[in-house]
């Protein structure tokens, strides 16, 4: 990948709610393309990996149980500064702290069910983008 990109993911309440095509259209319309996209569901053992930098936290087992319970949406968004752009546009972590008109504050449920995933760094949308896409998958745009 050698533009700007981060990784993000829908999670399974906002699936579950029909939220998956409202989330979309306000990603494109504030200038993400997506390069690369897929919906699966998680195991278990396949959530605890992919949140290994949070084992040990009260919240662990929670959000392993919740990221497994259904179908997950997993995308490469290109932008110019994506990261960053991103995380403007999906709001705090908790939709309660989260600005008016961000993805969090208009689909989250809780701080657990918050909607949506954004990559915090470069570095990281990397690293999480090659725990879902292959090489095949992540280089064909
Ligand atoms: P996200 O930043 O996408 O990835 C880690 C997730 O852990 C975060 O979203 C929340 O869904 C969840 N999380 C973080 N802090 C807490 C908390 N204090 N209680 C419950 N869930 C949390």
């Amino acid at each position: 990948m050698e533009e700007d990109f981060t990784f993000a993911i829908i999670k399974p309440n906002a699936v579950r709610n029909k939220h998956t095509g409202p989330i979309l259209a306000r990603i494109n319309e504030a200038g993400f393309n997506i390069a690369a996209m897929k919906m699966l569901s998680m195991s278990r053992l396949q959530a605890e990996a992919f949140y290994d930098v949070h084992r040990g936290k009260p919240f662990f087992d929670g959000l392993v149980e919740f990221m497994s319970s259904g179908p997950v949406v997993v995308m490469i968004l290109k932008a110019e500064n994506a990261v960053e752009e991103f995380r403007k546009l999906i709001g705090n972590t908790d939709p309660a702290k989260a600005e008016e008109g961000t993805i969090r504050r208009l689909f989250a449920a809780s701080l657990q069910m918050n909607a949506i995933h954004g990559s915090d760094s470069p570095e990281n949308a990397r690293k999480e983008a090659g725990f879902f896409f292959s090489g095949f998958e992540r280089f064909w745009s």
